[in-house]
């Protein structure tokens, strides 16, 4: 790890979900980048955790590459952070049985994120998924991150974290495990394509990083505008319109001071607003994509990669495993 990351250690997972959309990137991906500035962080292909509501486990490997190849072509920078697959450092198993021991069921069953999960998946209520924030406590346990990035719907997780550490703590009288922090992304809300849901691969409403330009123009041109504009001559509302928050991201001030003027006045049609969107949202990803392709043609160099963030990962996660087992007072 480079010297001078003074500001602490960085944990954050995502589960493999293939190829990386603009939501995604917006709302993770980016920040992770940032914050590999000021402290040491480490971010993991959570496999296990895609593993309590997957139905095949088929492209799961595919996903995991995929994902690893947005996240380097992006800008992580593996030299500098740990980028690794959970289910490599199999400490972590070990690790969500013995915190286990401290959590009421009750809470667990109690969290809105799994009552979310029994709404989407009645079918498939395993054992796992009633454990997925001890195994994710389990995550952020294991290498000691005092600060977690993630979206405010992982904000019980988190505090779930903290109660598991205290617990731990308290029961076996000992400070090893640390107590983690939130740190909560600020993004805009990046919607779909059909302007009404979160941007999701699930929803089909998805553009992907990795999309050709002309998939991505196809897909912008789809994108719903101001449901109110329904002429071209109607004047629009840019502040209600998807596509306009994104020219804010993509698109220079000078295009945006002149797109929110014209816009109002039926001086701009949709069709035209997106074709500008396209092409800059093209021009922007292209350098992305250059990298991308240049990574895609060594897949070798990209699970060599990963293969040397187990490594590094182990050696604070075997570490942590010997306090743990110490702090509790099982034989060595
Ligand atoms: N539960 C997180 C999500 O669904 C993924 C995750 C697993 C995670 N382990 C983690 C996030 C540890 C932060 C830290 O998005």
């Amino acid at each position: 790890m480079t010297m001078g990351k003074t500001k602490g250690r960085v944990f954050s997972g995502a589960r493999p979900t293939g190829r990386q959309h603009l939501g995604n990137y917006l709302g993770a991906i980016q920040n992770y980048i940032a914050l590999q500035e000021d402290y040491e962080c480490v971010y993991c292909i959570v496999d296990l955790h895609a593993l309590t509501t997957v139905e095949t486990t088929q492209e799961l490997r595919q996903n995991t590459y995929e994902m690893a190849l947005d996240w380097l072509a992006a800008g992580i920078r593996p030299e500098d952070a740990i980028i690794f697959v959970q289910s490599h450092v199999p400490e972590v198993t070990e690790l969500h049985t013995i915190l286990s021991m401290v959590v009421p069921l009750g809470k667990l069953t109690d969290l809105p994120t799994f009552k979310e999960k029994v709404r989407q998946h009645p079918n498939n209520i395993n054992y796992g998924l009633v454990g997925y924030p001890v195994l994710m406590a389990a995550d952020i346990i294991l290498y000691k991150a005092d600060t977690v990035p993630v979206g405010v719907d992982q904000a019980p997780h988190i505090e779930f974290t903290r109660e598991v550490v205290r617990s731990f703590n308290y029961r076996y009288q000992t400070n090893v495990l640390v107590e983690p922090n939130m740190k909560a992304t600020a993004v805009p809300k990046v919607m779909g394509i059909d302007g009404q849901n979160k941007m999701s691969k699930s929803l089909d409403n998805h553009i992907e990083l990795a999309a050709t330009p002309e998939e991505t123009t196809q897909r912008v041109m789809q994108m719903v505008t101001d449901p109110q504009r329904v002429r071209r001559t109607d004047p629009g509302n840019p502040d209600v319109c998807n596509v306009f928050s994104m020219h804010k991201i993509f698109s220079t001030p000078e295009q945006v001071a002149e797109i929110d003027v014209e816009c109002r006045r039926a001086g701009i049609g949709c069709v035209q607003c997106k074709q500008l969107y396209a092409k800059n949202l093209n021009t922007n990803l292209a350098p992305f994509r250059q990298r991308r392709a240049e990574f895609d043609q060594k897949p070798d160099q990209v699970w060599d990669i990963l293969h040397a963030g187990r490594d590094r990962a182990k050696v604070i996660a075997s570490q942590t495993m010997r306090e743990v087992r110490q702090a509790i007072g099982l034989a060595e």
